[in-house]
């Protein structure tokens, strides 16, 4: 699903200009690949070029329930490496990720978190985030 949130502000964010590395962590195994600026973006969910994007176009599997809208937090992921080659956090998504399990210094939202490509960079996507709309019991 893709589209906008009206109630925030678009973040700002640098596109890569140039072929990057990338490490995403799924289920405790590493996968490395090269992220090239021609292919971005890739399913249209999230920023163009976010983490969320990527997993999509790689077939990574990242929780999105708002459909990469910064209206939840099920893509939260947390940069191991290369986090000064990521835009700021704004304050919307710091105040969605304060509802993240496990959140951490190094937390983001995948579909808000876009690397500009000067760095490589390592993100590992928390076990207890996966399948979260279908993992949660109903009450
Ligand atoms: S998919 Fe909902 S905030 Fe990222």
């Amino acid at each position: 699903m893709a589209g906008s949130n009206p109630y925030i502000k678009t973040p700002e964010f640098e596109k890569a200009t140039r072929p990057y590395e990338i490490t995403i962590i799924y289920e405790g195994e590493p996968k490395t690949f090269v992220v090239d600026p021609k292919d971005i973006p890739y399913e249209r969910s999230g920023l163009p070029g976010s983490i969320l994007d990527i997993c999509e176009g790689h077939d990574i599997p990242l929780e999105h329930t708002c459909g990469g809208v910064l209206a939840c937090s099920t893509c939260h992921v947390i940069v191991r490496e290369g986090e000064d080659s990521c835009n700021e956090a704004t304050d919307d998504e710091l105040d969605q990720l304060e509802e993240a399990p496990g959140n951490t210094s190094k937390s983001r939202l995948g579909c808000q978190c876009v690397p500009n490509g000067s760095s490589r960079i390592v993100v590992e996507i928390p076990r207890w985030n996966r399948n979260a709309v279908k993992e949660t019991p109903h009450e």
